[in-house]
């Protein structure tokens, strides 16, 4: 069995991603939001549900202790949020990370939005964790799965991905986590 977290389980991609890893029976998933009256998926009956802050470091260390997999979907102070998780990783000995973060953080000038992503990932990929940075183009409702990587240094390409793709493409990171370690990944919809 493999012990699964989402961090921000409230969030849009992550209902999505706990709607297809619910499914599977090798997952142990746990998730980890600031008020659980906002969890919006079907059934969580298998899941183990922690209500907490991921600015708040004890509870974030008690939150991953134990984990295999630490699967961030943040908003907000996002570089804060990164310490905290590599603080509270190393601490507990767990070592691979999946962060959503956004495409654009490379640009130069950085729009000043993006600036608390590229910090997040400039913290994370300091660290010795076995990271996967992602970096969507725009979110669509779609209903498709179609999508392509870039890789960091490459251009980024496209402007759209559906949900349900990058959803698709981090339930596959959490499938075969030996295949993405330490990768920064673009994520768009090719040709689009
Ligand atoms: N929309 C786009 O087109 C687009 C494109 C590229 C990248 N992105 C980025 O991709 C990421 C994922 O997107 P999304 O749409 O799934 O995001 P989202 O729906 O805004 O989810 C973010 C989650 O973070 C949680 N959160 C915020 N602060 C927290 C804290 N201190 N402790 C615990 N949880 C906290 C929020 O929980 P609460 O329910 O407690 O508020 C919320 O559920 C976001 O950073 C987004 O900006 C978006």
């Amino acid at each position: 069995m493999k012990n699964v977290i989402v961090l921000g389980a409230s969030g849009n991609i992550a209902k999505h991603v706990i709607d297809i890893l619910v499914k599977k029976d090798d997952i142990n998933l746990t998730l980890f939001l600031r008020n659980k009256s906002r969890l919006r998926n079907y059934d969580i009956s298998k899941c183990r549900v922690v209500e907490g802050n991921v600015l708040d470091l004890k509870q974030l260390k008690d939150a991953v202790a134990g984990q295999d997999i630490i699967y961030a979907n943040l908003a907000g102070d996002l570089e804060a949020m990164a310490k905290n998780i590599v603080k509270a990783m190393g601490e507990k000995g767990v070592k691979k990370l999946i962060f959503i973060s956004s495409i654009g953080i490379y640009d130069s000038p950085l729009k000043s939005v993006l600036k608390p992503y590229r910090k997040a990932a400039d913290v994370i990929e300091a660290s010795d964790l076995e990271y996967t940075i992602l970096r969507p183009t725009w979110f669509t409702n779609a209903d498709e799965v179609d999508y392509e990587t870039t890789r960091k240094g490459e251009p980024e390409k496209g402007s759209v991905i559906s949900q349900k793709s990058l959803a698709t493409l981090i339930t596959k990171i959490i499938e075969f986590p030996e295949n993405y370690i330490r990768e920064n990944l673009g994520v768009n919809k090719p040709n689009s």
